[in-house]
């Protein structure tokens, strides 16, 4: 049923893994609805994959009303997506001079809420219809507490337990709730001083996300190393995984 409407829509489409996935969607004949802040991004991807293939729409995900606005608009063009990529996202460096509040709020307004706000606005319609897919972004450091990602790993594990919940709920009605979880990809938000091993170009990423999202798993990991790196990290005892993460 997905792929004969072929209509998706995709949040952080403006740069990065968002804006490739919109390139192989497209590719792919479907016809993309993107979404981000940044209108000139998106008029620019519009103008290569071309203006009746993509449609761009400015939406801050971190705020509710915006993205209730622009699913009405969606609703009002008569434009029906059933496979949503919820992939927006922020992060940022984190210290060790105190809990952050405000980036606390902020990361979880976007990372969390800014993507359960589409669940919320469009689960009712595909459960009347014949169902369809919610997508989100996830990140391998949501599989354990990172020095320096509190906000951020917090987020990301608060997406998989709901996206999870979600997925065994309403599996009856025809409707997937799927979850990425990617290593080191390398875009903007990839802030490090050295560059790490087996970073995957953003590229890649999406022609990887795309096909295994198609294909119906549940749970998607790349890169290879840095998955069996998390599960080798997964299974260390939490007072050796103190002693090897303990700040100094
Ligand atoms: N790169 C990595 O190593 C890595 C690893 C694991 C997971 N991820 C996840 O992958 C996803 C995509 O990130 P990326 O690596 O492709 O980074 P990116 O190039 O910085 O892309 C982030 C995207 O999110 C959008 N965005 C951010 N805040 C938004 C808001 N409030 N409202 C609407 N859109 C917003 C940005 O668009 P505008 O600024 O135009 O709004 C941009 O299109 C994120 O969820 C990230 O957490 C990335």
């Amino acid at each position: 049923m997905v792929e004969t409407n072929k209509i998706c829509l995709i949040t952080g489409a403006s740069s990065g893994i968002g804006k490739y996935i919109a390139h192989e969607m497209v590719h792919r004949g479907w016809q993309v609805i993107a979404i981000a802040r940044r209108k000139n991004k998106l008029d620019e991807l519009g103008e290569v994959l071309g203006k009746e293939r993509l449609i761009p729409m400015v939406c801050d995900v971190s705020k509710f009303d915006q993205v209730k606005k622009v699913s009405t608009e969606i609703k009002n063009k008569d434009l029906y997506p059933t496979l949503f990529f919820l992939n927006a996202g922020d992060g940022d460096e984190e210290n060790d001079k105190g809990l952050d509040w405000e980036l606390h709020k902020r990361i979880f307004d976007v990372n969390y809420f800014g993507t359960i706000s589409w669940v919320n606005q469009w689960l009712a319609l595909l459960k009347e219809k014949e169902g369809g897919i919610f997508v989100a972004t996830s990140s391998i450091q949501s599989l354990r507490g990172m020095p320096g990602a509190a906000a951020y790993g917090a987020s990301k594990s608060a997406l998989n337990h709901c996206f999870e919940s979600l997925d065994a709920v309403y599996y009856k009605d025809n409707i997937r709730f799927l979850l990425i979880y990617p290593g080191p990809v390398d875009t903007a938000m990839l802030k490090t001083d050295k560059p790490l091993p087996c970073t995957w170009k953003p590229k890649k990423a999406a022609k990887y996300i795309v096909r295994e999202v198609l294909k119906g798993s549940t749970k998607i990991k790349f890169p290879l190393f840095w998955v069996i790196l998390m599960k080798v990290v997964n299974l260390l005892p939490n007072k050796l995984y103190l002693r090897i993460f303990r700040m100094k």
